[in-house]
């Protein structure tokens, strides 16, 4: 064993080292150092190795330079990968690594819209006093949104509902009552349905008010149906909804396709675990009214026979009023600060 091993083991000792002190520079600056103190052409380590060759036989050199110009190989390839790694700003130095008592990042699940929440829990009720779920299409004719609700579009109340008119004669929907007709187009009674959906109206947008936004119809037609089928089904669905100490009342009002119409306001009472009772304001959640026999003419049916009751509601401001949220754009803005507070309700 001569001066050959005792070399070739420097070199294999060197190389470790040199790769240990790669792993822990932290900055350009330390990289630098480590370069200079093992690659360096005068002073580096392996250099000086390199140098001491001499004093070997002339057979033994070559033995040795390879294995130095290896060791130097490996060490220039571990010193660039270490560069580009602090030049990407990512430290896999053991002391990253090893923090052990950072929280987990757990993946964003998402969160339903708050809306969402809103109708599906109303449409849950009604499917639970016997109303089926259906939808409707967003581009209208004038017939469906307006003529057959026995609304002429010379009507103000097709003024108030102006709304966005497209080609080939048809209009983005300013409400969802024109699913009240589609469905007893294609259907004999008995009818009950409610029917969630986007709607659209030249509003601006601001607090209160957005161009197209959320509603629910609904319809009940059959033999026999009264006022009083009206009241009470709106009423229960009314204390489903807000809680069973909730009171309702029925104010006249006018819609051109119910007679008589109202608007339907709910007083949430809640009491409080000291036993004080808290009562909101009326708070107005709905249109609403028995069908006008014009409606059911216009879609075959026999008013004399049939009588029914409809209503509509903006889930979006029932949100608003459940929630206490104050702007409706927060709904449509997007912020996941908003919405991620929805995830758990
Ligand atoms: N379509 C009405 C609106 O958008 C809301 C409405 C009122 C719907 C009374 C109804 C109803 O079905 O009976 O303002």
């Amino acid at each position: 064993m001569g001066d050959v091993d005792g070399l070739i083991h420097e070199l294999k000792e060197l190389e470790s080292r040199a790769l240990k002190a790669l792993g822990d520079v932290s900055d350009p600056d330390g990289l630098e150092a480590v370069r200079v103190e093992y690659l360096g052409r005068k002073e580096g380590r392996i250099s000086q190795i390199l140098r001491r060759l001499g004093a070997l036989p002339g057979t033994e050199r070559p033995t040795v330079g390879q294995e130095a110009n290896r060791v130097k190989g490996v060490l220039q390839e571990a010193l660039d990968a270490r560069r580009r790694e602090l030049e990407a700003g990512r430290d896999s130095g053991p002391e990253a690594r090893a923090d052990l008592t950072l929280p987990g990042r757990s993946p964003w699940v998402g969160a339903r819209h708050p809306i969402t929440w809103v109708v599906d829990e109303i449409c849950q009720i009604f499917r639970g006093l016997g109303f089926s779920r259906v939808r409707g299409p967003e581009a209208e004719t004038e017939w469906y949104n307006f003529v057959a609700l026995n609304t002429p579009l010379d009507h103000p109340a097709a003024d108030e509902q102006d709304t966005l008119y497209l080609q080939g004669g048809h209009l983005l929907r300013s409400h969802t009552s024109p699913v009240q007709v589609r469905t007893m187009e294609r259907f004999d009674p008995p009818v009950r349905i409610v029917v969630p959906g986007m709607v659209y109206r030249r509003d601006t947008y601001d607090a209160t008010h957005a161009p197209a936004f959320h509603q629910i119809e609904g319809l009940a037609v059959d033999e026999g149906i009264t006022f009083v089928d009206f009241k009470a089904t709106l009423a229960e669905f009314s204390r489903r909804f807000w809680g069973p100490d909730t009171q309702v009342r029925f104010r006249p009002s006018f819609f051109p396709f119910t007679e008589p119409s109202a608007e339907v306001d709910v007083k949430r009472v809640v009491t409080l675990p000291d036993g004080t009772r808290e009562e909101s304001d009326w708070l107005e959640i709905m249109g609403a009214g028995m069908v006008d026999p014009a409606v059911l003419e216009n879609v075959g049916y026999d008013p004399e026979r049939f009588t029914g009751f409809a209503f509509g509601m903006g889930p979006g401001r029932i949100a608003m009023l459940k929630y206490g949220i104050p702007d409706i754009r927060l709904f449509y803005d997007g912020d996941v600060r908003f919405h991620r507070q929805f995830r758990h309700v």
